[in-house]
Formats: structure tokens, C-alpha cells, sequence
């Protein structure tokens, strides 16, 4: 039988942290050799905000390194630029157009990021929404493996799927939202009741290039209650989500009563330094991996070229029969 196709992709807005890898690429790795997988640097959707050119530059190629270095096989799978591939934005105008506005109002992540300022905003970050649906149905992929806060864009994506489909002709498959339970959402460790996000400030997140010192120190920090058992409480949402995190880079099959034994007795303390370990090995060999790639600047940019390359035809394809359906050319 055919392997099941994934598509996900992440914006080369920032440098990625530790609710990024859980929530997303981690999952990515632990499945790539069940599944036909594409990744995507999705650089258009960057562009949504201001972007120092030169900056977005290096971090496209940054992220794809990021992605091979956490264990992305880049021969079996196929990792690429979004801009690469022009189909992308071409797709997402004919969505442009399908999209009624009462549905990209309802996107919340549009309205946590403006706020009040979306007058100012661009109408790129908007319409942000159908390219995401543009990149997803462009490959026909049967499911999008993300972080929980992606699951409105592909509820989304598969409302614009069906209508399509019904008004046109049916040229889309509709895809699911692929969402673990545990890691879907790392909060924030200075606050855990937000998520841990790139625009959450220094104390909230731990990047995957964080030196060990940097992660000791913030984990040291992170906000939990005046409680002493070590156990998993979800009405203790800092102490909840430490465990969390510690169960996911806890070897596979783990379960939540094994750490809750090993811990008895021993109090919050014991946890930290724990869990600081634990994350200094999980990185440890990532940025290993990440400074060996980054020596020889080819390496990322023949591997870029490389998967367009190989999933273009399909993209054009499918563009195709969109634009035939609708009428155009
Ligand atoms: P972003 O950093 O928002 O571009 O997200 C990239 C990917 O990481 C998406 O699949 C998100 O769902 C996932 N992600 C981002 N933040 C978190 C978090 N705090 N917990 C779990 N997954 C996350
Ligand atoms: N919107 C996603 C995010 O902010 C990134 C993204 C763009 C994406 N296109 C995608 C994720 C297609 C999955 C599939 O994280």
C-alpha cells in the first residue's frame, strides 16, 4: 500500500525552540520512514510581517539545516523553499478568491497577532491562511502534522478543499489535521498558562542552539507553585508541563507513573536539574549535527534545489487542473 503523504512546514521568522521540535518536528523525525513526507520552509509566509532581507536569507537556509540536524533524512524526504516553487502563490490567489472573508475573520491567530493594530497589518498576514491551504492541497497530502495552535489553518484548509471541490471540480484531497496530544502545546516557562512562542520574550522559551549553561538557567527559572510532590497535575500547569517535556525526551515507552515514582521523595529541585540534563543531551547532538552542515554552505543550498526540484512536477500539476477547473487560460 502507498504510504500516507505529510506536509508541514515552519516560517523562517525566528530561531526555533523547544514547543517548535515537541509540538512539530519531533514528530516529523519519529514518523519519516512510515510516511512519503514533504517540509517546507514556508519563506512567503514570513514576508506577512516586515523581514530584513538579508536576515530572512540566512535563516531560510538556517531553518532547512535546523530541520536535517533534528533528523530529517534529507534522501528519503523531501525538504524545500516555499518560494522555489511559484505554484504556492498562484495557488493561494485562485483561494484568495474562493475565501469569503467571514472565514479568514474567524482565524484567531490573525487577532491574538494584530490585536489593535490590524489596520496597520499587512494584507498578506490576512490572507495568511489560504497560502497555508495552497501549500498543503498543492501536494494532495493526506495529513499535516502540527502543533495544536496550526489546527483552525487546517480546518480551514479543508473547508477551501471542499468548496472547491463542489463548486469546480474535484481536484483536492482533504487532509487532516495529524495533532499528538502530548506536546501539541510546550507553555511558556516563564508563564505557563501562555504557550511558548517566539514572540514571548527570552524567559519564556529554549532554543534548540541554546548553549547548556542558557538552558540550565532557564529551566532553574521556570515558574511552577509553592507545591513538594512531583507528580502529573494538570491544575499545576508549570510543574505539568515541566513533566511533560520531561516524558517526551524520556525514552520511548516511558510512562507518566514511572517518572512519578522516580521522583518520589525528591521535590521540584530534583526535577530541574533533571530535566536540565535531559534537554542539554536531547540538543547536544542537534547542534552537533547543525555546525557540521552549516561548514560547507553547498551542502543546504544542493538539497534545497534538490527537493524542489522533485516535487515541483506535482505542484505544477495540480495548479494545472485548478486553473482548468476555474475557467482560466
Ligand atoms: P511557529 O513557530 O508558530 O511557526 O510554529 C511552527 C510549528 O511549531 C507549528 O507546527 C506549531 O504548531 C508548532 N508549535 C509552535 N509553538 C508550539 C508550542 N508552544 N507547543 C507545541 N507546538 C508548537
Ligand atoms: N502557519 C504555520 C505556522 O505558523 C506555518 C505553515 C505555513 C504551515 N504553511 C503550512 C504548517 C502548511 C503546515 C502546513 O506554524
Amino acid at each position: 500500500m502507498a504510504k500516507l503523504r505529510a506536509f508541514s512546514g515552519i516560517q523562517p521568522s525566528g530561531d526555533l525552540h523547544l514547543g517548535n521540535y515537541l509540538g512539530a518536528i519531533r514528530n516529523w523525525v519519529l514518523e519519516q520512514s512510515e510516511r512519503d513526507n514533504i517540509y517546507c520552509v514556508v519563506d512567503l509566509h514570513a514576508i506577512t510581517v516586515p523581514q530584513d532581507p538579508e536576515a530572512l536569507h540566512k535563516r531560510i537556509r538556517d531553518l532547512a539545516k535546523i530541520y536535517i540536524a533534528c533528523g530529517l533524512d534529507p534522501e528519503a524526504v523531501t525538504i524545500f523553499v516555499q518560494s522555489h516553487v511559484a505554484e504556492h502563490a498562484q495557488l493561494a490567489w485562485l483561494f484568495n478568491c474562493l475565501t469569503p472573508i467571514g472565514w479568514l475573520n474567524r482565524m484567531t491567530q490573525f487577532k491574538e497577532k494584530t490585536g489593535d493594530r490590524r489596520d496597520q497589518s499587512s494584507a498578506g498576514l490576512f490572507v495568511y491562511p489560504a497560502l497555508m491551504a495552497a501549500d498543503i492541497l498543492l501536494y494532495q497530502a493526506d495529513g499535516v502534522p502540527v502543533g495544536e495552535d496550526q489546527k483552525q489553518h487546517v480546518e480551514l484548509t479543508r473547508d477551501i478543499a471542499e468548496k472547491f471541490n463542489r463548486e469546480y471540480a474535484p481536484v483536492f484531497k482533504v487532509p487532516q489535521p495529524w495533532i499528538k496530544e502530548d506536546g501539541a502545546r510546550i507553555m511558556a516557562l516563564d508563564d505557563p498558562h501562555k504557550k511558548m512562542s517566539k514572540s514571548g520574550g527570552p524567559n519564556n522559551l529554549i532554543y534548540l542552539l541554546d548553549t547548556p549553561d542558557v538552558i540550565v538557567k532557564r529551566i532553574k527559572r521556570a515558574v511552577t507553585d509553592t507545591g513538594t510532590n512531583v507528580v502529573f497535575d494538570p491544575e499545576r500547569a508549570g510543574l505539568y508541563n515541566l513533566l511533560e517535556i520531561y516524558l517526551l525526551l524520556s525514552p520511548a515507552g516511558t510512562t507518566k507513573e514511572q517518572i512519578e515514582q522516580h521522583f518520589e521523595g525528591k521535590g521540584y529541585g530534583a526535577l530541574k536539574s533533571e530535566l536540565a540534563e535531559l534537554v542539554v543531551e536531547t540538543l547536544k547532538p542537534i547542534q552537533q549535527k547543525y555546525n557540521e552542515i552549516s561548514a560547507d554552505p553547498n551542502y543546504i543550498e544542493e538539497i534545497l534545489k534538490r527537493g524542489a526540484d522533485r516535487i515541483r512536477p506535482i505542484a505544477e500539476k495540480t495548479y494545472s487542473e485548478a486553473k482548468a477547473a476555474m475557467g482560466l487560460g
